[in-house]
């Protein structure tokens, strides 16, 4: 499966929904996460985020990922269509810590 990971949190170009054959990206407040389960692995999400926050899961330090990425998307909605960026996203892309800001 591909993930979410931190550098979607409080950037959410929503580039990534716009390619997905699947339909399997939903949407929190500050981040997008994608369902582990229903993700068919085709790799095209990837290159379409401006903040290279889509990985696989196959790269190192990628569990809390899955977690987090599973968690949310069984409790946010489906997103399908692409939207504005959140308006501080070009200051909040690279930012480090976002996880800790966001999510405690
Ligand atoms: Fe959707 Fe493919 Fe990205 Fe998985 S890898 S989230 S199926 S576009
Ligand atoms: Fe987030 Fe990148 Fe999609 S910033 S909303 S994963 S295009």
């Amino acid at each position: 499966t591909y993930v979410v990971t931190e550098n979607c949190i409080g950037c959410k170009y929503t580039d990534c929904v716009e390619v997905c054959p699947v339909d399997c990206f939903y949407e929190g407040e500050n981040t997008l996460v994608i369902h582990p389960d229903e993700c068919i692995d085709c790799g095209v999400c990837e290159p379409e985020c401006p903040a290279d926050a889509i990985r696989p899961d196959t790269e190192p330090g990628m569990d809390q990922w899955v977690e987090f990425n599973r968690k949310y998307s069984e409790m946010w909605p489906v997103i399908v269509t692409k939207k504005d960026p959140l308006p501080e996203a070009a200051d909040r892309d690279g930012e480090e810590g976002k996880m800790e800001k966001y999510f405690s």
